[in-house]
């Protein structure tokens, strides 16, 4: 290759943004030369590496403005501990086909059960998957909303929260919301309902929903769509938080510790 070839070649590369090429190529071609490689396993190969990392980029990208507060996968998630949880019906949500139906997920359960953290996987699953998700606690979410109204932007938060093809709602039920708050989830849910997924947690059952809401008109109309294609996992056991403390205390020899 003389110099001309090379240097267009490293040029073209550049301008079409194909960085990851353009590192290797040169020991690409090094090797290839060395080891009798075809010209299609060394295009292969580079293209293969170009995709890799733009796709290593993206997801990077769509787990940060995820905004998860911590990194929680369905690998460490211990399933012998929690019994009461159907290791098979989790497995199956993480294949995503309830994203692609707009259908919802609802975890419920008492503190520590680890809610939070498989929402949190499902969440990392549809990121790698190429899709975008966004993580929200509740309190924050009905404030925004709030505020939004107040400033006459909630249409355009409402928007917003739709480019998301999967919304995870946590701790629903932890602070009751006022007529206000209401109002807008109740609107978010609404048109979200049969076009996009969202994933919620709750400390409180179905039937408890209705003091949350302190209406429960509104609670109906929100359970009515949220249900309509859902799946429920009621988590019943005891917390990982209590099991790690105990386990502390036995080694420390203090259970209270
Ligand atoms: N079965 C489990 N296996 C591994 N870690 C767990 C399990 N259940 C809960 N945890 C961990 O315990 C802590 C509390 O779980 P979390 O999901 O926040 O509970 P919840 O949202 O139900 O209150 C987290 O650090 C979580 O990763
Ligand atoms: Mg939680």
């Amino acid at each position: 290759m003389n110099n001309f070839t090379y240097e267009r070649l490293h040029n073209n590369l550049q301008y079409l943004k194909m960085n990851t090429i353009e590192e290797l190529l040169d020991n690409c071609l090094e090797l290839a030369a060395r080891d009798s490689k075809t010209t299609m396993e060394v295009l292969d190969y580079l293209f293969e590496q170009e995709r890799k990392h733009r796709e290593a980029v993206a997801i990077e990208r769509r787990m940060k403005s995820a905004g998860f507060p911590v990194n929680k996968t369905l690998e460490v998630f211990d399933f012998e501990f929690q019994s009461s949880i159907d290791k098979t019906v989790i497995y199956d949500l993480a294949m995503l086909r309830f994203v692609h139906n707009a259908e919802n997920v609802v975890l419920l359960g008492p503190p520590g059960v680890g809610k939070s953290h498989l929402a949190i996987a499902l969440g990392i699953e549809v990121a790698k998957a190429g899709l975008s998700v966004y993580f929200i606690n509740a309190g924050n979410l009905i404030e925004r909303l709030k505020t939004a109204n107040r400033e006459g932007v909630l249409e355009k938060k409402l928007r917003d929260l739709m480019k998301y093809k999967v919304l995870i709602i946590d701790e629903i039920g932890y602070l009751p919301f006022d007529e206000e708050g209401a109002h807008c989830l109740f609107q978010l849910i609404s048109r979200r309902y049969e076009k996009s997924s969202t994933i919620f947690t709750s400390n409180k059952s179905y039937g408890e929903w209705g003091e949350i809401f302190k209406d429960h008109i509104i609670a109906a109309a929100v359970l009515d769509r949220i249900l309509h294609h859902s799946t429920t996992i009621n988590i019943k056991g005891e917390s990982y938080r209590l099991k790690e403390r105990k386990r502390q205390g036995i080694k420390t020899g203090n259970l209270y510790q």
